[in-house]
């Protein structure tokens, strides 16, 4: 049959040079964010089983690790840290000496303005029952007396460096709060990147050990449910109004759909979460040998952007950022 496809898609694929020249979606190192664990009291780095390859760090560690992701040339950082000794209210989350303000200050100290240094504005990791907000007394997450925590909370991170600050426990009002207490303590340059789109998630697995979680139960009275998109818009609206400067879509890969949705509604650098569960699935899978690591990471960044991300926090960003300078 002469003449016959004559349209031939495939002559724009047929060298690489043609295909990066056609290229739709780019991923940058700078549109990477390294997640980092730092654990009070540890003298060496400890490994996380669940996470093959990502570690708790030590203080000396952490800044050691930071300025590695500087060198890579990630777009930032954001840290967690992991108390010696978790109470009712999670009063070491506030205490200048607590880990994670300890941990901002040393970063900072270690690396200045060369990456943007974020903090998780959680009560989770420092509450013993390991809810992220105060416990009421019939035993739910008391909204309220959480948001006057994360007032605080917010200050004590913006106090030891933070640029940035993530509220991530998906309290009603948080963003709104951590505005006017960082306001109020002339912290106004302290930006906010609203984790505003959570949902309770079966994909945050590894991260419960990677911050030693002792939570009982499960989240699904505040984070959202996986079946539900039309709340996400409502969310992204909310945080924005109460004074978002970014927002965060979380997880990445199961709710890509979200995630465009969100990208095409807001008019604020939109987030993604690749988060624990997304991790060490594609390490288990290497691990056995199943899956091309580097291929599966770069097409899952590659993804995450396609589908509207501007960037996106990931336990490989390191990595990434190495191949993709390559
Ligand atoms: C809350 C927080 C969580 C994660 C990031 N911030 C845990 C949760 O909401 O249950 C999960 C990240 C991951 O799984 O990689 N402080």
């Amino acid at each position: 049959m002469a003449g016959f496809p004559t349209v031939r898609p495939r002559r724009l694929r047929r060298t690489p040079a043609m295909r990066r020249l056609v290229a739709e979606t780019h991923v940058e190192p700078s549109n990477l964010i390294l997640p980092m664990f730092v654990k009070e009291g540890l003298a060496e780095p400890r490994a996380i089983s669940s996470l093959p390859g990502v570690v708790q760090h030590s203080r000396e560690s952490l800044r050691k690790a930071a300025a590695e992701a500087v060198h890579a040339g990630v777009g930032g950082i954001m840290l967690f840290g992991v108390p010696e000794t978790r109470d009712e209210t999670g009063s070491a989350g506030v205490d200048p000496d607590g880990i994670l303000n300890v941990a901002i200050r040393d970063v900072v100290a270690e690396v200045g303005d060369a990456t943007v240094v974020m903090s998780d504005l959680c009560l989770d990791e420092f509450t013993s029952h390991g809810h992220c907000g105060v416990l009421a007394a019939d035993g739910t997450v008391d909204n309220d007396a959480t948001l006057r925590a994360y007032a605080d909370l917010a200050v004590a991170q913006a106090a030891a460096g933070a640029h940035v600050l993530g509220p991530s426990g998906m309290m009603d009002g948080q963003v709104g709060v951590a505005r006017q207490a960082l306001d109020a303590a002339g912290y106004t340059d302290v930006a906010l990147l609203a984790y505003a789109v959570k949902y309770a998630s079966a994909f945050y697995g590894p991260f419960r050990e990677a911050v030693e979680s002792a939570l009982v139960g499960d989240r699904k009275t505040y984070q959202q449910d996986p079946g539900n998109v039309r709340e996400s818009l409502r969310e992204v609206a909310l945080d924005i109004e109460e004074g978002a400067d970014m927002v965060m879509v979380k997880p990445a890969l199961p709710y890509l759909d979200v995630l465009t949705k969100v990208a095409e509604a807001v008019d604020v650098p939109v987030a993604a979460y690749q988060v624990s569960g997304e991790y060490a699935m594609v390490e288990a899978a290497v691990a056995n040998g199943w899956l091309d690591r580097d291929r599966v990471v770069l097409e899952t960044l590659t993804s995450i952007r396609r589908a509207g991300a501007s960037m996106i926090l990931t336990y490989w960003a390191v990595d990434a950022a190495r191949l993709l300078r390559a």
